[in-house]
């Protein structure tokens, strides 16, 4: 049986903490399984980091659904989440119910997750069985309306961040991603709610941490945000082996018998 909403629930309760990461192909999905990562998100971010798009807003359900099977495939042990594309939930309850239920029913997914303070679809999903995690903070599907990728909930904005949660806790959310928020109000939301926080550049205190894959890898071909730490370098070794291939082919040496059949 995968990570449960109820480990999650108890992993909180006994002051464990979690790590979360994305994924969005079977590959990484098996070595981070492997791994024992016990959350992953198949997060809108394959939009900027896989698929070359600008932003998180052109992914559609059918990209979104296509890449959270491939992890679900992938999966023995870690809860899949399914992160749901701009305007797949916001227009009508209904269509984010039905929406939400593709994750599950033809994704494979055990979870969805939300932008915004969607208090009533959180309910409406978890009356009917779909669990969802929440995203508050910087919400990257509102980067328009934001004027940017911005902190939140400095000052005076800090009071409806933390209502936000209370209130999303209170509809049904078994779990709730705090992104780009002072760590101070990171500490004061975790404390607050019974269910885990998962913070991505929410500071130190959050319940889980959630970092994008290519950024942990170093993959990305760009500058990385403040709160990603690239653990790895794997953009300059892959760089290195397509190279080393390439001068063995232009030299004759590759392939050498080894690697030719008789
Ligand atoms: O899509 C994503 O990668 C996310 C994480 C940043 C939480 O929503």
């Amino acid at each position: 049986m995968p990570v449960t909403v109820t480990d999650l629930r108890t992993w909180k309760a006994a002051g464990r903490r979690f790590p979360m990461l994305t994924a969005y192909d079977h590959p990484t999905a098996q070595i981070l399984d492997e791994a024992g990562i016990p959350v992953l998100l198949v997060g809108d971010s394959v939009a900027n980091n896989v698929l070359g798009y600008e932003t998180t807003l052109p992914v559609t359900m059918e990209e979104m659904l296509h890449h959270t099977r491939a992890v679900s495939r992938g999966t023995t042990n870690a809860m899949v989440v399914g992160d749901m594309p701009f305007l797949s939930y916001q227009v009508s309850i209904e269509e984010g119910i039905r929406n939400a239920g593709r994750f599950l029913k033809e994704g494979g997914a055990h979870a969805v997750k939300l932008e915004g303070a969607m208090v009533e679809l959180t309910e409406a999903l978890s009356s009917r069985g779909i669990p969802v995690m929440a995203h508050i903070g910087l919400t990257p599907q509102s980067v328009h309306a934001m004027g940017g990728y911005r902190v939140q909930g400095r000052g005076e904005q800090a009071a409806r961040i933390l209502d936000e949660a209370m209130a999303l806790e209170k509809a049904g959310a078994f779990s709730i991603v705090l992104e780009g928020i002072p760590m101070e109000l990171g500490r004061e939301i975790t404390a607050t709610l019974q269910i885990p926080t998962i913070g991505i550049g929410a500071g130190p205190h959050c319940d889980g941490q959630v970092l994008v894959i290519t950024d942990l890898l170093g993959l990305g071909a760009g500058r990385y945000p403040k709160f990603a730490k690239p653990y790895a370098n794997l953009r300059a070794q892959i760089s290195e082996a397509v190279q080393a291939f390439a001068r063995d082919v232009e030299a004759g040496t590759f392939p050498d018998e080894e690697h030719s059949y008789t």
